[in-house]
Parts: C-alpha cells; sequence; structure tokens
C-alpha cells in the first residue's frame, strides 16, 4: 500500500462530527449549518434548461470528452479570464486554458505534475488552509511547510521567514486568494512579490481563486493580473485555478479551469490524460455558457452581500464581525477555546460551526487557527439570520 496514505488526517468535518457526536441539541430547534462551503443559493435556471436539450445530451453521453476540453468551453474560459484580470495580452484558448472537473481535482493535479518526489521536496502552503493542498503535495512526495496567515499580516501567508535553503527545495506554492478561511485578498505587489521569488528559485504557483467572484466591493486582483502588470506576459510558472461552484451555484456540476503558463499545463495535460480526468462534455458545454454570462453572477453577489448584513447587524453588540474583502466566510475570534465553543453552540443553539483549529496545523507550538471558528453564510437569508438571533439569545452561556 502507498505509505503516504497515513500521512493525511481525517477531513475537518469528520473531526467537527466526531466532536459534537455525543450532543443532544435541543429537540425543538431545526439544524442551522454554518459549518460546510457548500453553495445553497439555486443554480441558474438558463443554465440548468440547457439539460432539457435530449438529443444535445445523448450526443454527449455517446462522447468520450476530450482531457484538453471542447475549444467552446477553452475560449470562453479565456475569454473570461482576459476579461476578469485586465490582462496585456489575453489567454491563449489551445495552450493557456483547461478545464477541469472542479478546483479541488486540479489543486491535487498541480502537484502530481509540479513536484519532482525524487529529490526532497517542499510545497508551501497558507496556515489555516484548504485541506486538498496538503494530500496533493504529500501524495506527490514532498514535504507540506504551512505559511502562517495571522491578523498581523492581514489574514494573507508571511513568507518572511522562508529560508533560501527552503526556497531552492521549493517546487510548488498554494496561495488561496480570496482566502479560505479568513477572506482576505492578497495584494498585487505581494503577489509579484512572490513571482519574483519564483524568477528566483524556479517553483510553480497554484493560485486558488474559487471565491473571487464573491466580494464587497471591488473585483479581487488575480496571479494572472498581477504578472501582467508586471509586464510578464508569458505568465512563466503562474497557474490560477476558479470554478463555477460558488460564482455561479454550480458545485454539483465539477467544473472549473486551470490557467496560465503553457509550459506547465502542457505538462498538467500530461498528467491529465493518464489520469483520466476529462469533464464529460454536456458540462463542458453549460460551463461554457456560465463563463460567458455575469449577470448572475451579480445577482449572486447581492444575495451575499445582504446576508453579512442581516447576520452581522443581529450580531454587532455581542460578537461584532467584520466582512471580509471577499468569500462567504466569516473567521471571528472565540471568546472560549473554539473547539468548546462548537459544542456549546449545538448544544444550545443546534448551529454548526467550524472550529478554526480544524483547519490549519500546529507548527512550533502555534496553531494559528486555535481561538477563531469560520462561519459560512451559504444558508439562505432567513436561516442565516436565524443562526444569528439564535447565537445572540444564548450568547452569555458562550463565554
Ligand atoms: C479554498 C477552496 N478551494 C477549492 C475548493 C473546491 O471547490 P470546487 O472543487 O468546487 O471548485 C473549495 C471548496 O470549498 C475551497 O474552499
Amino acid at each position: 500500500m502507498n505509505s503516504f496514505l497515513d500521512q493525511l488526517h481525517p477531513y475537518p468535518f469528520e473531526k467537527l462530527n466526531a466532536l459534537i457526536s455525543d450532543i443532544n441539541p435541543p429537540d425543538d430547534l431545526a439544524n442551522i449549518s454554518l459549518a460546510l462551503g457548500e453553495p445553497k443559493h439555486r443554480a441558474p435556471d438558463f443554465l440548468i434548461e440547457q439539460f432539457a436539450d435530449i438529443d444535445a445530451i445523448s450526443k454527449g453521453f455517446g462522447t468520450y470528452p476530450p482531457t484538453k476540453g471542447i475549444p467552446e468551453l477553452r475560449e470562453a474560459i479565456a475569454s473570461f479570464v482576459s476579461r476578469r484580470n485586465n490582462l496585456n495580452r489575453a489567454i491563449d484558448p489551445d495552450t493557456e486554458a483547461i478545464p477541469v472537473n472542479g478546483t479541488r481535482e486540479a489543486l491535487f493535479a498541480i502537484a502530481q505534475t509540479a513536484v519532482n518526489s525524487s529529490s526532497d521536496q517542499i510545497a508551501l502552503m497558507p496556515n489555516p488552509f484548504y485541506q486538498i493542498y496538503e494530500g496533493a503535495a504529500i501524495l506527490a512526495g514532498s514535504t507540506p511547510r504551512f505559511v502562517p496567515c495571522t491578523e498581523s499580516n492581514g489574514f494573507n501567508p508571511d513568507f518572511s521567514d522562508v529560508s533560501d535553503e527552503e526556497w531552492q527545495r521549493c517546487s510548488l506554492v498554494y496561495i488561496c486568494t480570496p482566502g479560505n478561511p479568513s477572506g482576505a485578498v492578497m495584494s498585487i505587489a505581494d503577489l509579484q512579490a512572490l513571482i519574483k521569488k519564483s524568477d528566483e528559485f524556479d517553483f510553480v504557483i497554484a493560485s486558488d481563486e474559487c471565491y473571487s467572484e464573491i466580494y464587497a466591493s471591488s473585483p479581487p486582483p488575480g496571479l494572472l493580473e498581477a504578472a501582467s502588470s508586471m509586464g510578464r506576459d508569458d505568465y512563466k510558472n503562474c497557474i490560477t485555478f476558479n470554478s463555477l461552484s460558488k460564482r455561479s451555484n454550480l458545485p454539483g456540476l465539477r467544473s472549473g479551469y486551470a490557467c496560465g503558463d503553457a509550459a506547465v499545463l502542457e505538462r498538467f495535460l500530461l498528467y491529465r490524460t493518464y489520469h483520466g480526468s476529462a469533464m464529460a462534455v454536456q458540462n463542458q458545454w453549460v460551463s461554457a455558457i456560465a463563463w460567458q454570462d455575469e449577470a448572475h453572477v451579480g445577482s449572486n453577489r447581492k444575495l451575499y452581500t445582504e446576508k453579512y448584513e442581516v447576520f452581522m447587524d443581529i450580531l454587532k453588540d455581542v460578537w461584532p464581525m467584520k466582512r471580509p474583502e471577499a468569500s462567504f466566510y466569516l473567521w471571528p475570534k472565540t471568546p472560549i477555546a473554539d473547539d468548546e465553543f462548537a459544542k456549546k453552540l449545538i448544544a444550545y443553539a443546534n448551529v454548526k460551526v467550524l472550529p478554526g483549529r480544524y483547519l490549519s496545523r500546529e507548527v512550533d507550538g502555534t496553531n494559528p487557527g486555535v481561538g477563531r471558528v469560520r462561519l459560512a453564510l451559504v444558508a439562505e437569508v432567513d436561516e442565516c439570520a436565524e443562526a444569528a438571533n439564535r447565537i445572540k439569545a444564548i450568547w452569555h452561556k458562550l463565554q
């Protein structure tokens, strides 16, 4: 058996379910989950209706899908990425854009492509982080090196204590901007500093931008925008990942992209051809339509804004919070230990939240997730308001 599998941690939600398994919530309160980052807004009808075209769908099922993607989808992705990132040179749909089955599998696959497991390599990643990065790095034969994302650095990764020796061994850096769980956005300057490091030490930057379209006021910059605005039109070593899951409320479609450096993507495509991760053709057609439409994305953003306002307003006197620049999360401090807090919330209010410690690792005696919880405002407005009211009503018991 693959011994690397022994190094994988249980998923945060498994830990949460174990934590609260013995707790009996009040009988009269239905469970409200703010734990899972799964969008709950209705998938857009105009996209779902595409699946009513029986002939087209039948053709789709009768075809082996091309791993590289159908030209229509590659073009739609290239056009979205070029437009959204104000690129000086548009993305070449033929060599710089590949459809993927959601960012999750692609963020995993990029490690299998970028890491040279024949030497002692490390993969840098934020801490707290999306757990796939860690498993991907381990299964690719490298060692995760956690980069703290704390309040003192605006919850963005602080690379200052990464030594030159570590940069030399680094083949892959994961960043997540907007970040999960904090919603923090890396600045163009910070992205460019990382690109300059990659010039010096030659590693791939995998930028997970799956929350990029859910923002409060201005669109967050992406890695390719940073590269372009420093005159880097070959996007060397830069790969950006995004999907329709959060942008278009289509987490079940499993549709996203990897976009950027053609040389890296050529190797990525080779890996994917063997791995067998092509997207079903009918899903590619629908995805192409989704990437070309912005109206539904704007409406979706408005719904999140409404929820942040309602939720934070109800709690402002007991548990004040600030909306992050982007994402659908809140990442507040807890008045008691985060895991105890999560347990009490279930026991008294039947509201499920994710303890911060489950999203991060302890490094040198410090776990940057301790003392915080992640709240995902994914439920409908009324349900989010109900959760906030319940928390407010029992706040005195959460001390
Ligand atoms: C930071 C981050 N990256 C990637 C994903 C995966 O999303 P998908 O595979 O649906 O694109 C998630 C899902 O919650 C996430 O939070």
